[in-house]
């Protein structure tokens, strides 16, 4: 299993974070108001967002991240490869990926890098540094 964090060049970072931005527009949040984008860039180059979609039964809505993933699959098939994800929100706050969503994107991508706003800024990590130990069954 490699450990080393996907590289992402400037200017993929900003074109993550440009379609997480337009795909957070697209957001179904009447609950909470917390409108969630999130976009991966692919191996094969391709970039995939998603936004957060939400259920008057809690418990069933789905975050933007998981969106993107699904998404991508959807587009292109199951042999995805996540070489980054970025996350961002209409409020300006620190917003990290959710435990579930940490599981998702480590089996598509268990060397990604995530990009997110933490407490202290914008931050860009490993996928394992912030899911140790991630669970495979292959
Ligand atoms: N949410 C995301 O879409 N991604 C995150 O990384 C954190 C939380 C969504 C889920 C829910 O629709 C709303 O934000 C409030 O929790």
């Amino acid at each position: 299993m490699g450990q080393t964090r996907n590289i992402l060049s400037a200017k993929d970072r900003k074109r993550l974070l440009l379609a997480a931005r337009k795909a957070m527009k697209h957001a179904y949040a009447p609950y909470s108001h917390f409108r969630v984008g999130a976009a991966l860039l692919t191996a094969k180059g391709k970039i995939v967002s998603g936004c957060n979609v939400e259920n008057a039964s809690y418990g069933l809505s789905n975050c933007a991240e998981r969106t993107a993933i699904f998404a991508a699959i959807a587009e292109a098939g199951p042999a995805l490869e996540i070489r980054a994800v970025a996350v961002v929100n209409d409020q300006g706050v620190p917003c990290s990926p959710c435990g579930a969503c940490r599981q998702v994107i480590y089996e598509f991508g268990p060397n990604a890098t995530v990009v997110f706003q933490g407490s202290t800024g914008w931050k860009e990590r490993h996928i394992a540094e912030l899911l140790p130990e991630g669970f495979r069954l292959k």
